[in-house]
């Protein structure tokens, strides 16, 4: 019996490692499975969690107002060898490119416990974007002996480090068993439909306003290195695009990180519900963004999971980054780059918003990211994993 603790605390890991949580507690004579949530997100984790209905083992709970790098690594670290200590498992398995995940890693490796890394093998070269997730994801590889990459690509970044291929397994991401799990609940449920309708509507958006014929220009930000001047120019860009298509609403879940906030604050001022076809609203659980994602017409984000999840949804996605550690949709041409330059996002929201060739275009349903069966490509693996051996080729 291999005793196997996944390690994950915020918004998007727990929608990725949900699945394979669910997936390994079916095989409870092979895998004695622990979960131990950091808490560096909290209510957004929640959210997650109870979705999937996974409850955590451990909880750290080190979520704090206004964290900065130095609490979340210190807590998971130092929190991570009580835990450790007292499960002690064979293999840790972290996901991606978290502050979360980097310290946890480096916890288990303190312990000489193997690290498993799934999503492995994402690249932007640059340590400084995304920051600090270039650098998590880079640490956290490096102390890994299992990866778990989500594609070729990514399986070929690792064997340029020097990884062993046997070290190696693709498996897809999870994130697409994830949107699976939701798209499949809401095609055989008619009745879910109606409920994530009022649910949205709870929330500040009647998706009544799609029967005269708007479009949806969904928006998602967070990322530390557009803080500042970057969301301030989003916010500029949203506001004068709001302006030029009062037919389309403008619909952006925000993010609970008070930075994204701020300039969103300073941009449309204090009270948010005054614009006629921009809703600013509470992050949303995971299934009524799917939702949501679907009636879209064009998604505006910064976001890593997004990038992956909607181009399978058919969905163009526009990036308000400079670098991407997922080139599969950009070379696929569903997803581009546009930074967070306020003309450049301008110019490449109207293209799709005038030119319908243009829009087409970028607009089928592509999905380099997986094909739902990357839990199962990740527990068959396991299953055969030797623990704590270097994963690097001799020189
Ligand atoms: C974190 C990850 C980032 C990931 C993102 C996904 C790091 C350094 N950053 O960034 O890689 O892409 O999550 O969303 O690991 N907050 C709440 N409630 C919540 C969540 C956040 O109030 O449920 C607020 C708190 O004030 C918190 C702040 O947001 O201090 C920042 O959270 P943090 O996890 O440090 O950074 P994120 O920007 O969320
Ligand atoms: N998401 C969600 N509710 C929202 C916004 C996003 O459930 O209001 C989901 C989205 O579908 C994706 C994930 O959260 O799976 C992305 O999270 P985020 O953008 O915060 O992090 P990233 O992927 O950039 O690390």
């Amino acid at each position: 019996m291999k005793k196997i603790m996944l390690v994950f605390g915020t918004r998007p890991e727990a929608i990725k490692m949900c699945p394979l949580v669910i997936e390994l507690k079916k095989h409870p004579d092979v895998f004695n499975t622990k979960v131990c949530v950091t808490g560096q997100h909290r209510e957004m984790l929640d959210q997650v969690l109870n979705i999937f209905g996974v409850v955590p083992d451990y909880d750290l709970n080190i979520m704090q107002q206004g964290q900065d790098l130095y609490d979340v690594t210190s807590k998971v670290l130092i929190g991570m060898r009580t835990v450790l200590n007292d499960a002690i498992p064979d293999v840790v398995l972290v996901h991606g490119d978290t502050t979360t995940s980097m310290a946890a890693a480096l916890a288990a490796f303190y312990q000489q416990i193997s690290v498993g890394h799934v999503e492995a093998g994402l690249r932007t070269h640059n340590i400084y974007s995304p920051w600090p997730e270039e650098m998590n994801r880079q640490i956290t590889g490096r102390i890994a002996c299992i990866n778990f990459a989500p594609t070729e690509s990514s399986r070929q970044n690792l064997l340029d480090e020097g990884v062993l291929d046997e070290r190696i397994t693709v498996t897809g991401n999870t994130v697409i068993d994830a949107l699976q799990m939701i798209v499949a609940k809401m095609s055989v449920d008619d009745g879910l439909n109606k409920v994530l309708k009022t649910k949205l509507l709870s929330f500040g958006y009647d998706m009544e306003r799609l029967a005269s014929g708007k479009k949806i220009v969904l928006i998602t930000g967070h990322r530390r290195e557009n803080f500042g001047e970057g969301f301030m120019n989003i916010c500029n860009a949203i506001k004068k695009l709001a302006q030029t298509y009062p037919n389309v609403d403008f619909v952006y879940p925000m993010h609970l990180n008070p930075n994204v906030r701020k300039p969103i604050h300073e941009v449309f001022g204090e009270d948010l519900t005054h614009s006629d076809n921009v809703f600013f609203i509470e992050p949303l659980e995971y299934m009524e963004f799917v939702y949501l994602m679907k009636k879209s017409f064009i998604v505006l984000t910064d976001s890593g999971g997004i990038q992956e999840e909607a181009p399978g949804l058919g969905k163009p996605v526009l990036v308000m980054r400079d670098t991407t550690e997922r080139p599969e949709a950009v070379e696929a041409g569903t997803v581009k780059l546009v930074g967070t330059d306020m003309g450049k996002i301008i110019r490449n929201v109207s293209l799709l918003l005038d030119d319908a060739d243009e829009y087409r275009k970028m607009s089928q349903a592509v999905n380099p990211y997986g094909d739902g069966k990357a839990c199962e490509r990740i527990i068959q693996a396991l299953g055969g994993i030797k623990a704590q051996s270097n994963q690097y080729k001799s020189t």
